[in-house]
């Protein structure tokens, strides 16, 4: 069960470096794809190719019959497969179709990148700061903040007309080193602290943000509580009224934001899976009935295909519905997949990856309350999965939807499928 007590297995920020090259050689003269347009010399694969461009939208069987004609008619050779899905219409493009939302995670020295900016801007319209707005991060020295990491972010959003999250207002990680003391200390007001970080951090960008995530990975069965609560330092200081403050003053600063409650393993086919889902799902109904201001349930969608029992799409889906139940919006808030544990070339991998994407999506992006899907990063050149899980072979963890040449993968094509097949949302 790689992914139980998964928080343990990062220990504050790891600086991303660049990630390896995989090289990879293209198909020699049998595709070539151009924006919309392609030509197909293949015959077989000619006809397959028309009907995707005449008859939208693709379904997942749609899809993974187009890639087995087109490996069969030896048009794919390389690792990347591009293209399975012939039509590359950008991923938002996709979305906005459906009256759905699509982003990224990013980082501030990325978008300085011009590729990684190209590729951010034509695939995306929405993106989130993967550390920028983490209270360690911002606040290493006390009363000292430093927003210029996601400041830059902000105004890359507001230049290039994308939308934007904050994340995250309260997590039990990555924290500075003086708030646990501070917070344990009886003689000085834990309420207040907490209360002034919030509103300084949604106060600097409000009316800027779609939606917050106000409180991340609140929810471990594992800490023993009978409300499945994680004895977090908050939780410590304050008992479990420090969720209905956060809430509280978050709405105060940011009226116009969505606030999210943000949490992981909603997937997971486990015992510790059912039991995360339960008290996720009787907490937000307790909070909801007092009327505190939560508008959507983020569910984070680190995939672990490797892993058996890593996910169960029909619990995943009764979760949703009952999420959906108590009137929250659900939104995928850090979608990938790690091939950490997955034996095989890479094509192969790479195919077990996008084969999660789509269980995965189609199940989420089925249920009219799903509003967004981000992506945690962009390219495999840039993820922290190859930091925080490893592969065996020390090679990148290839999760994304593009490699780390930027070349599309299978999961790429895998999030255009879904995108193609979800249904138009109400109302959109
Ligand atoms: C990760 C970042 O991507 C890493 O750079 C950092 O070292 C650790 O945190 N769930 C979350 C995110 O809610 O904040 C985490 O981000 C990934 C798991």
């Amino acid at each position: 069960m790689a992914t139980e007590g998964r928080a343990d297995a990062w220990h504050g920020p790891i600086e991303r470096g660049p990630g390896e090259t995989v090289k990879t050689a293209r198909p020699a003269g049998k595709c070539f794809a151009d924006g919309k347009s392609f030509l197909v010399t293949v015959s077989g694969i000619f006809l397959y190719a028309l009907s995707m461009t005449t008859s939208p939208p693709l379904s997942r069987r749609r899809f993974l019959a187009g890639s087995a004609a087109m490996a069969l008619a030896g048009c794919v050779s390389t690792p990347n497969r591009d293209p399975d899905v012939v039509d590359m219409t950008p991923l938002k493009e996709r979305a906005q179709r459906k009256g759905l939302i699509i982003g990224a995670e990013v980082s501030a020295p990325l978008l300085t990148d011009p590729m990684f900016a190209a590729t951010l801007t034509r695939d995306f319209e929405m993106v989130v700061p993967g550390n920028a707005l983490k209270w360690g991060p911002l606040e290493r020295r006390k009363k000292a903040p430093d927003f210029h990491n996601a400041d830059a972010i902000a105004d890359f959003a507001t230049n290039h007309g994308m939308m934007m999250r904050g994340h995250t207002l309260l997590w039990h990680d990555m924290n500075p080193k003086w708030l646990p003391k501070h917070l344990a200390d009886p003689r000085k007001d834990a309420a207040k602290l907490i209360r002034y970080h919030i509103q300084t951090v949604a106060g600097r960008y409000r009316g800027r943000m779609h939606s917050w995530d106000v409180v991340n990975e609140a929810i471990e069965p594992k800490d023993g509580r009978p409300d499945g609560l994680r004895n977090s330092l908050f939780l410590k200081a304050l008992g479990p009224d420090y969720l209905a403050l956060a809430f509280e003053a978050a709405a105060e600063a940011d009226p116009g934001a969505r606030l999210v409650f943000n949490e992981y393993g909603c997937e997971w086919g486990w015992d510790i899976g059912r039991q995360r889902r339960y008290a996720t799902l009787r907490l937000l109904e307790n909070l909801l009935s007092k009327g505190v201001p939560i508008h959507a349930l983020g569910i984070q969608g680190h995939l672990d295909p490797g892993s058996e029992g890593s996910m169960d799409t029909r619990a995943l889906g009764q979760f949703c519905d009952e999420a959906a139940d108590l009137g929250l919006a659900l939104q995928v808030t850090e979608l990938d997949a790690r091939d950490t544990s997955l034996r095989g070339s890479i094509e192969t991998r790479d195919r077990l990856v996008a084969d999660a994407y789509a269980r995965f999506l189609d199940v989420v992006l089925a249920r009219p309350a799903t509003e967004a899907v981000l992506t945690w990063g962009v390219t495999d050149r840039h993820t922290w999965l190859t930091g925080h899980f490893p592969r065996p072979d020390g090679g990148i963890v290839r999760g994304l939807p593009y490699d780390a040449d930027y070349r599309r993968k299978p999961a790429w094509y895998a999030l255009a499928a879904a995108l193609d097949a979800a249904p138009l949302r109400p109302g959109k």
